[in-house]
């Protein structure tokens, strides 16, 4: 891993004292935690509940863990990743008395059925790799099951790393005394914590800069409305709900100096994938000439994937649009689109928000460079 920037332009970083970011999310639920050790538990902060009630969900084998993903129990990109590290070494768990062959035959069936759970965030397959690769390196079953959850357990420990230094990088984008729109959650609770697109409000806010936050609803599944609304005012940050329909005419006030989101999957060429709005975003953005950010860790770029024409988009049940609380929305008989995901093309981000920096502009060598 590489720690120092290798960025094309660079912001200052700001690093609070330690311990008042975490003061501030102190009151955030984490999103996925491991609970034991070799013998131990997945447990899922069910996001399908917040804001009305704080739960967990324990995942004791694969399939749990698939019905978690694809229910949103937990999402965003970073989080499915972590929590399916933490699936893939459940289910070799289960198979460590076996022999070696069907160990490794049940490993692989594991990840591809991990894998195929949700097919946006490129989070996923990258974390279940990783896993698999570090457990098959040690031959035995029991040593490479006991290999698994060491790595698992690295990559939530990790991205929870990447994630403050993402805010770092990007505190200083945040304009003191001004507004900053997002998009759907891309905070603690899309991540081991702190979140992407939300990691540099924490920093500047622990900082004593002070900024408005607006949300945006992001319909269908109202992740803006009930988790990015939720994780802010918990940690006392300024923050309020519009509806998706609403933010060109909040731009037009003046009243936003800065647009954030975070990503799924962003192309060799920057092309970034993210939740279903997003798009329309960064156009309005571009017309009322306000800077438009994405922040992503490295785990979410796929340098397999040339541009955004290549990136899956998930499209998801009918009945997500159709209905709401159970009551339906619509007419009988009448059909509804739900693509989870939309592609933003890269002229139209002002930069890319990493780890290790800032990407700005953004081109296909600066990705690269960072990507070492
Ligand atoms: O469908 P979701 O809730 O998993 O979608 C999440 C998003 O689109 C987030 O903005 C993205 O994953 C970034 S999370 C740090």
């Amino acid at each position: 891993m590489q720690s120092s920037a290798k960025t094309s332009a660079t912001v200052a970083p700001i690093a609070p004292s330690t311990g008042r970011v975490e003061s501030l999310l102190a009151r955030v639920p984490r999103a996925v935690r491991w609970v034991g050790g070799t013998d131990g538990e997945l447990e899922l902060l069910d996001q399908v509940a917040l804001p009305g009630e704080v739960r967990y969900v324990r995942c004791c084998d694969v399939p749990a863990v698939i019905e978690a993903i694809r229910m949103l129990r937990v999402r965003g990109a970073p989080a499915i990743g972590v929590a399916a590290g933490f699936g893939f070494y459940i289910g070799v768990r289960a198979a460590a008395a076996a022999d070696a062959e069907s160990y490794r035959a049940k490993a692989e069936r594991v990840a591809a059925e991990l894998i195929a759970a949700r097919p946006t965030a490129v989070n996923l397959a990258w974390a279940v790799r990783r896993v698999m690769r570090a457990a098959l390196q040690e031959t035995m079953p029991a040593a490479s099951a006991a290999r698994a959850l060491r790595e698992a357990v690295g990559i939530a420990a990790e991205d929870e790393a990447v994630c403050r230094r993402i805010g770092e990088h990007g505190a200083s984008l945040i304009p003191d005394g001004g507004g900053v729109l997002t998009h759907c959650n891309a905070g603690s609770l899309a991540t081991a914590a702190y979140g992407t697109a939300l990691s540099p409000m924490y920093v500047a806010h622990a900082s004593g800069r002070r900024f408005r936050v607006f949300a945006d609803e992001t319909r269908p599944l109202l992740q803006g409305a009930r988790l990015t609304a939720y994780e802010l005012s918990a940690a006392g940050i300024d923050v309020s709900v519009l509806c998706d329909n609403a933010a060109a005419s909040v731009m037009a006030s003046g009243a936003v100096q800065l647009v954030i989101v975070g990503a799924d999957r962003i192309a060799a060429n920057g092309d970034t994938a993210n939740k279903i709005g997003t798009l329309g975003v960064a156009i309005l953005a571009r017309h009322y000439g306000i800077p438009f950010y994405v922040a992503a860790p490295r785990s979410t770029f796929d340098p397999a994937c040339p541009d955004g024409s290549g990136i899956p988009i998930e499209q998801r049940s009918e009945s997500e649009v159709g209905s709401m609380f159970g009551r339906a929305l619509i007419p009988p008989g009448v059909r509804c689109v739900n693509p989870a995901f939309d592609v933003t093309p890269a002229g139209l981000i002002t930069g890319i928000l990493t780890e290790v920096g800032l990407i700005k502009p953004v081109t296909e060598a600066g990705i690269r460079g960072i990507l070492g």
